[in-house]
């Protein structure tokens, strides 16, 4: 029976400026009790976490743990309790190499090295950590892997775990679940999540609404999760982009991420493009945008190009919401570009009372809507979308799908990048599959998920294994 790791949270309130974000929250968790959390983009899962973490404090209420107010704790002995993997990878990374970044908390929580070594040798070996490179050399999916082993190298009593699965792919998800298992005898758990098949293999879900903290049944589920309908897509029309026997390297004269790549994409595509994590779609989908350069090959290009980055926080910049979105328009001088920029952020479900915030002070999920919507409001021909639906609640994994479907509709093309081939099933009737760099696949979506082999073959879920 574990003796440490119990959280008691009595009447929490906080606020961003005056919002008030969470109201009257009550927890109680024993020691080594796991729990789900669920809720809308910008619903305060987060700052719940970070609230539970002690790096936020509540602006009214107590957090007990173990029996102690932590802020009345020293900051040191409180932190050595908690393991924390922020939603961003990226957010929590502290050292320029792979070693240095997975010892850095167990360090802290002062654990004798030797320990410390084996533990960090069982989790780059479950997480196929590569060491060769820094971390952010790495590419997202492998970002998120070394950022869930650093925490979990910690020992900590209470891990909270915000969306950790967001950018994983299916290799990536089995480690995690696995890890997760490995821990589940000794530590208490917050995994925040949008997916309830993940939320099933707890002892409860809890979701916020309205900042009230409630316990969900079987119900709610139903409302957070309602099936997807397929969604018809016309044939394709002209030629809009052609590349061909392209290659690169982020080092010159170093190994090629891509090799001798040729594709073509026409009007009315909604194209996925697939592949376990390192396989090269980032590079690749940064190529097309013309964002990198191919050291090899030839691109023929005959339309306008956006792309919604992997991260969406690398692409905001301005001081509120609605200086970004317009941004692309004003600088394209396309005409109207406020009525563009309204109409792409109504469109991704960012209404008006968010327009003069700052894009920083939003949630993860509102921030990748935010970054949906400036690519939708340079109207291109050809979309980009790398993994948009990581963090999007339902409501807004459904309207970023409505607007693929309108999108292709219009006699435009999409590209998207995603370990969710359930959704890709649906929607894209075209997939490219890469695997090191290469393309091994490019044909019809249902025969190549159809085809357990394959998947397996290029790290993906195939539509039998209905994964997370
Ligand atoms: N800025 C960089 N400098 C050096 N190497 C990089 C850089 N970005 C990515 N790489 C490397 O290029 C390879 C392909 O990375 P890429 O980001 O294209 O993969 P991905 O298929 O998008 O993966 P994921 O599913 O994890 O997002 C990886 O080996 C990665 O480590
Ligand atoms: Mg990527």
């Amino acid at each position: 029976m574990k003796r440490a790791g119990k959280i008691f949270l009595e009447n929490v309130y906080f606020e961003y400026d005056d919002s008030p974000i969470l109201r009257n929250i009550y927890l109680a968790l024993d020691e080594g009790e796991k729990i789900a959390l669920m809720g809308e983009n910008g619903s305060g899962k987060t700052t719940l976490s970070l609230i539970l973490a002690g790096i936020f404090k509540p602006s009214k209420g107590s957090v007990v743990i173990d029996g102690v107010s932590i802020w009345d704790v020293s900051e040191k002995n409180f932190r050595k309790k908690i393991g924390y993997v922020f939603q961003n990878p990226e957010d929590g990374f502290v050292a320029d190499s792979v070693f240095r970044e997975l010892a850095f908390g167990a360090e802290n929580f002062a654990l004798p090295s030797d320990e410390i070594i084996i533990r960090i040798k069982n989790l780059i070996e479950k997480f196929e950590i590569d060491t060769e490179k820094s971390p952010l050399e790495l590419s997202g999916g492998m970002k998120a892997r070394l950022s869930i082993a650093s925490a979990l190298a910690t020992g900590a009593e209470i891990f909270i775990l915000d969306e950790p699965e967001s950018f994983l792919d299916l290799r990536g998800k089995k480690a995690l679940i696995s890890a997760i298992d490995d821990i589940a005898a000794e530590s208490t758990i917050i995994h925040i999540t949008q997916s309830s098949k993940i939320a099933k293999n707890y002892d409860s879900t809890y979701f916020i609404q309205n900042g009230h903290l409630k316990t969900a049944n079987s119900k709610s589920f139903r409302k957070i999760e309602p099936p997807i309908e397929s969604l018809k897509i016309p044939a394709r029309g002209s030629l809009l982009m052609r590349l061909e026997d392209i290659s690169f390297s982020y080092v010159p004269r170093q190994s090629k991420i891509l090799k001798s790549i040729s594709l073509e994409i026409h009007q009315g595509e909604v194209i996925g493009l697939v592949g376990s994590s390192g396989s090269g779609k980032t590079t690749l989908a940064l190529i097309i945008a013309g964002i990198l350069k191919s050291q090899k090959g030839f691109i023929d290009k005959k339309c306008r190009v956006a792309i919604a980055m992997q991260f969406p926080e690398r692409q905001l910049f301005a001081d509120t919401v609605m200086e970004d979105v317009m941004y692309g328009p004003e600088n394209l001088h396309l005409p109207d570009a406020r009525i563009s920029a309204e109409k792409s952020l109504e469109a991704v479900g960012i209404f008006s009372e968010l327009w003069n915030c700052s894009p920083f002070l939003l949630s993860d999920g509102q921030q990748r809507r935010v970054g949906i919507a400036g690519v939708l409001a340079v109207q291109p021909d050809l979309l980009i979308l790398d993994e948009p639906f990581a963090t999007l609640d339902f409501d807004g994994t459904i309207r970023v799908i409505e607007i693929i479907k309108n999108f292709a509709q219009s006699g435009k093309a999409v590209l998207i990048i995603t370990h969710n081939t359930n959704i890709l099933s649906k929607i894209a009737h075209r997939t490219v599959a890469m695997l090191n760099g290469t393309i091994i696949y490019d044909g019809e979506t249902k025969t190549l998920l159809n085809d357990k082999d394959l998947c397996e073959r290029i790290g993906i879920a195939s539509i039998d294994d209905n994964y997370i």
